[in-house]
């Protein structure tokens, strides 16, 4: 079965044909038009502007993913398209297309959530495959989550974030210290510079909600204890890397800890990080570590890096992996098909 991914939650416009057969995935085309570069100009992503981008460039991206799996229209089984949570006005611009698609080709629609997308990410052309039961910790830019798999496309959410998500911490962290968006890679690349330095770093910062009872998380008060200490330091500009570090080890911290916790609690045989924060790099080796030292039988799943920050092909896949295990339920007509950006697990 040939399956077409479309995502515009937020500031990606991308398409992506996914081949599958049994539990097996394979992408053939993960064609991602980003607009990162217009909205780093303010800062931050303007709903209106990453609107009429994604309508310019949906379709040309559905083309070219397309042709470069080398399929017709007609041989797609379905079309998978992230129904939400996102913004609403980069919502539509896919959800209108696969509405549209699916009418003209006769096709079934498969909504997706985000963030199950992101999940299955690590699903994608994997041998072995993650094992039940699984617990996978999600972190974006907007949403931080620990979630509980007993079996394909059943999820329990165990923990989320109060406040910020990791990723939008990381956002505004980076605002804060006058750095661009999306702020994660670079306060990334500042912390591995002063890692690298072999320094100790002077620089307390909280891990806000670390020995609570429950799997939650917050990073706000992170946020407003970094200000705090810039405020107070004259010479902070000199000194960014360390406030980088001690920045990314208080969430990473957080984010080991709350994982073994949830791993222990649920006898979880699998681990999977997703999300746009797992493409970081000090994240994904202290994790992976941490965990394999702690339960020695556990599978860790961390995704390709091209499938951490938004795409179409996990989409696809969340969307293949529903219809594996919910068959003729996991489509919908067109018709019934809306945006929900406040979409519930
Ligand atoms: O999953 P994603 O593309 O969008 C949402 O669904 O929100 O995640 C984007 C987030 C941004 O907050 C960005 O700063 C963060 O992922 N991010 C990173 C890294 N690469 C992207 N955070 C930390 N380290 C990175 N290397
Ligand atoms: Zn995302």
């Amino acid at each position: 079965m040939y399956i077409l991914g479309l995502e515009s939650s937020c500031d990606e416009s991308a398409a992506a044909v996914l081949k599958a057969k049994g539990v097996k995935t394979e992408i053939l085309s993960n064609v991602i038009a980003s607009q990162i570069d217009i909205h780093a100009q303010y800062g931050g992503v303007i709903p209106e502007i990453a609107a009429r981008e994604h309508v310019l460039r949906i379709l040309p991206t559905i083309d070219e993913a397309l042709k470069k799996a080398k399929i017709k229209a007609n041989d797609l089984g379905a079309i998978a398209v992230t129904q939400g949570p996102g913004l609403v006005s980069s919502l539509l611009a896919a959800i209108e297309t696969a509405k549209s698609l699916a009418l003209i080709w006769e096709k079934p629609i498969i909504p997706v959530h985000h963030i199950i997308g992101h999940i299955y990410a690590s699903f994608i052309n994997t041998n072995p495959l993650p094992q039940f039961p699984i617990i996978a910790l999600v972190v974006s830019g907007g949403h931080s989550n620990l979630i509980l798999m007993n079996e394909h496309y059943n999820f329990k959410v165990i923990g989320e974030t109060r406040d910020d998500a990791a990723g939008e911490a990381y956002d505004k962290a980076a605002k804060m210290m006058g750095l661009s968006y999306p702020g994660g890679p670079i306060i990334a690349k500042l912390a591995q510079e002063f890692r690298i330095s072999n320094k100790k770093c002077q620089i307390q910062l909280p891990r806000p909600m670390l020995n609570s009872p429950n799997f939650d998380f917050s990073f706000s008060g992170l946020k407003t204890a970094l200000l705090y200490k810039l405020q107070k330091d004259k010479t902070w500009k000199k000194n960014m890397p360390e406030y980088a570090y001690a920045f990314e080890s208080a969430i990473i911290d957080t984010l080991i800890h709350k994982s073994l916790k949830a791993i222990e609690r649920y006898k979880a045989k699998s681990f999977i990080l997703a999300g746009g924060v797992a493409a970081n790099m000090a994240l994904r080796s202290e994790l992976t570590e941490k965990i394999i030292k702690k339960f020695t039988k556990i599978m860790v799943f961390l995704p390709k890096l091209a499938y951490t920050t938004d795409n179409a092909a996990m989409i696809a896949a969340a969307g293949y992996y529903n219809y594996y295990q919910n068959k003729d339920n996991a489509f919908l007509n067109y018709r019934k098909l809306k945006a929900d950006p406040n979409l519930k697990l």
